[in-house]
């Protein structure tokens, strides 16, 4: 079979299943499994398929079909510009958290060999993407789940970024953690019917890096109070935040000591971001 009638026949299995963008996802199916990028796979859509990578593409799309997640299929996904290594067990990546890493770089703009904590790193994507965009920072990043930190450290590797990476609850950091200029977090912020309504891909991601209890608040309520002594006068608390729960964070902020909220939307006009800093 040619290269392009892979692609067809795969796009045409995706299709069915109901997988929105199955050209691309097809496309890029098998220009991983032929080790090739997807914008040079034209130029091979008349050569015979290599008989181990189409049967490999064809098990790989096999398994999409049934809205396993792509990029834990590939293993990997982009985030701020880099790869970042991914698989059962961590969350994927969001588009929506680089806006996370651009409000903290912007705070951090001007403060030199500033320390940073990164709460809930999952796979570091959002710790990495500060360490590599400004080496001068020192950067911790605190992950409760040993699969998520397993990722988190290969992505350490992968990028030989120097961030400390701690295992630990965010609700009972170690007392080492202190005198932060900034600290992020991406906390899991679905509430119990969010989690009744998934879409199938992100089902397989880990209930842990997704559930924020009843009204999926949980980690907002308690975090601010805990980390507002951990942090320097004028230094910022940064959530990313799910729709619309933008009034419930700057109340926890405030009631914790926080001054000057402010909020950051999204490409799509939605309030992404809410910081709050400690007096
Ligand atoms: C929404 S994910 C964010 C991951 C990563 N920061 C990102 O933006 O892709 C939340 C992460 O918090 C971790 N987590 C859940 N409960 C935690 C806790 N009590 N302490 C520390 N990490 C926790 C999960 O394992 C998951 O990796």
């Amino acid at each position: 079979m040619v290269i392009a009638e892979a692609v067809r026949e795969i796009q045409a299995l995706l299709a069915s299943s109901g997988i929105e963008n199955a050209s691309w996802e097809a496309r890029e199916i098998v220009s991983f499994c032929l080790s090739t990028p997807q914008s040079a796979l034209p130029l091979l859509y008349r050569e015979e398929m290599d008989k181990a990578a189409l049967q490999k593409a064809l098990q790989l799309a096999g398994r999409r079909a049934k809205h396993y997640p792509l990029q834990y299929l590939l293993g990997e996904w982009d985030f701020y510009g880099r790869r970042f290594l991914v698989g059962e067990g961590v969350l994927i990546p969001r588009q929506d958290t680089e806006l996370l890493c651009e409000t903290a770089l912007t705070f951090l703009k001007g403060r030199p060999n500033a320390k940073v904590l990164d709460l809930c790193s999952g796979s570091g994507c959002v710790a990495i993407t500060l360490k590599k965009e400004r080496p001068d920072l020192k950067v911790f990043a605190l992950e409760k789940s040993p699969e998520a930190l397993f990722y988190l450290q290969k992505n350490l590797r992968l990028h030989q970024a120097e961030v400390e990476a701690l295992k630990g609850d965010a609700f009972f950091p170690p007392e080492s953690l202190m005198d932060f200029d900034c600290i992020v977090c991406n906390p899991p912020y679905l509430t119990r019917e969010d989690m009744r309504r998934l879409q199938p891909e992100v089902a397989f991601e880990p209930a842990a890096a997704l559930y924020g209890e009843e009204d999926g608040l949980s980690f907002y309520q308690e975090l601010p109070a805990i980390y507002q002594k951990r942090l320097l006068p004028g230094g910022g608390l940064l959530f990313e935040i799910g729709l619309g729960q933008q009034d419930a964070v700057a109340e926890f902020l405030v009631q914790a000591g926080f001054v000057n909220i402010c909020f950051h939307k999204d490409l799509c006009d939605i309030i992404r971001v809410v910081c709050g800093f400690a007096g």
